[in-house]
């Protein structure tokens, strides 16, 4: 394998920690650029991965960074915005894509990873909306591009069945809205094995791969499951639309929007893929079952779970 300079943005967050100990692990020189890294104090990356303090929305400053690098892989992301103008999600997806497009092509970096979303383009939500928008900038970059739409994606310190399990602790009831919504949950060390296949294989160059588990869920069997994995004896109350998008509203004004009124439009487009990724690039991948004792288990702190992980997949 050749080892590349690659830079990443949003290599600070669930998948890019995962992504980037992969990557340094391969021998590959990592560069993270984070907008401040002080946000992630349990994030901790490997010794020789360099990190960079950068305003990521600086043009000038972007092409800097990427000068010299083979490959820039783009994971930033967000699921909510202030308010609910559109005008966040255009400024993190399609505005930061159009910078790092124009940044690589200026500092002639060959190859473009870019991280997006199941169903981008599709309903009503400004996320999925934005998503759309920021692959067709990428379809026309005239780079040597490669785009990946995860279903939810899980693991250990995910913002799924680690975050249900921490908000059933708190209460006997759970209402839920958009409980019949499906999701095809996929795993994040698939979704890592992907990113690292696309970037040796020159058949990945032009191609959008959906990236999906091989079950379906709707969200209130993953509620319920988190609650059966962790012993707790939970009700889980399915709201009606009515009352969901109700939920959403009062979501909009609690500060760091645990749900929003964006999320609920989301919602509405079942996260189930078409034509399976993992499968095109050779992977087998992994139920939910097979990680979920790693995510919610009882066995101790996080760092002993990942001693448990580590061990029992042998990654
Ligand atoms: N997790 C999932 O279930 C899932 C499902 C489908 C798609 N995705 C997509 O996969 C990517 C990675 O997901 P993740 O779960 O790892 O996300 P994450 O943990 O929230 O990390 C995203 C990273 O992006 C950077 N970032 C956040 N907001 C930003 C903003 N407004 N402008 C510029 N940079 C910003 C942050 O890095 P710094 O603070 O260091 O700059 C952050 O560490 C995202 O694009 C996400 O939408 C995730």
């Amino acid at each position: 394998m050749t080892a590349l300079r690659i830079c990443v943005l949003g290599g600070t967050g669930f998948v890019g920690h995962a992504l980037v100990k992969r990557l340094a692990a391969d021998g590959h020189a990592v560069t993270v650029l984070s907008r401040n890294l002080a946000l992630h104090p349990d994030r901790l990356l490997p010794p020789g991965v360099v990190v960079r303090e950068t305003d990521v929305y600086d043009p000038d400053g972007l092409q800097a960074q990427f000068t010299g690098m083979d490959a820039v892989i783009n994971l930033v992301g967000i699921l909510n915005e202030a308010g609910d103008s559109g005008r966040g999600f255009r400024r993190a997806h399609v505005e930061l894509t159009q910078f790092v497009v124009s940044a690589c092509r200026q500092a002639r970096v060959p190859r473009l990873l870019h991280m997006s979303s199941l169903n981008a383009g599709r309903g009503r939500s400004h996320y999925l909306k934005s998503r759309g928008d920021a692959e067709a900038v990428v379809k026309a970059s005239g780079m040597a591009w490669t785009i990946f739409e995860p279903s939810v994606i899980f693991g250990i310190d995910d913002g799924l069945f680690a975050r249900f399990g921490r908000l059933l602790k708190l209460a006997p009831v759970l209402p839920l809205a958009c409980a019949s919504a499906k999701f095809a949950p996929v795993f994040v060390g698939d979704v890592v094995e992907a990113f690292r296949r696309a970037l040796h294989d020159r058949s990945a160059i032009g191609e959008v791969f959906e990236l999906y588990g091989p079950e379906v869920f709707s969200l209130a069997d993953i509620v319920r499951m988190t609650a059966r994995q962790l012993g707790l004896r939970r009700w889980v109350l399915p709201l009606p639309d009515v009352l969901g998008r109700l939920q959403a509203l009062a979501c909009d004004f609690i500060p760091g929007k645990p749900f929003s009124s964006d999320n609920f439009r989301s919602l509405q487009v079942d996260s189930v893929g078409g034509i399976d990724g993992l499968h095109r690039l050779g992977i087998a991948p992994t139920p939910v079952a097979q990680v979920l004792p790693d995510i919610l288990g009882d066995a101790g702190d996080k760092q002993s779970r990942y001693a448990r992980f580590r061990a029992h997949r042998g990654r």
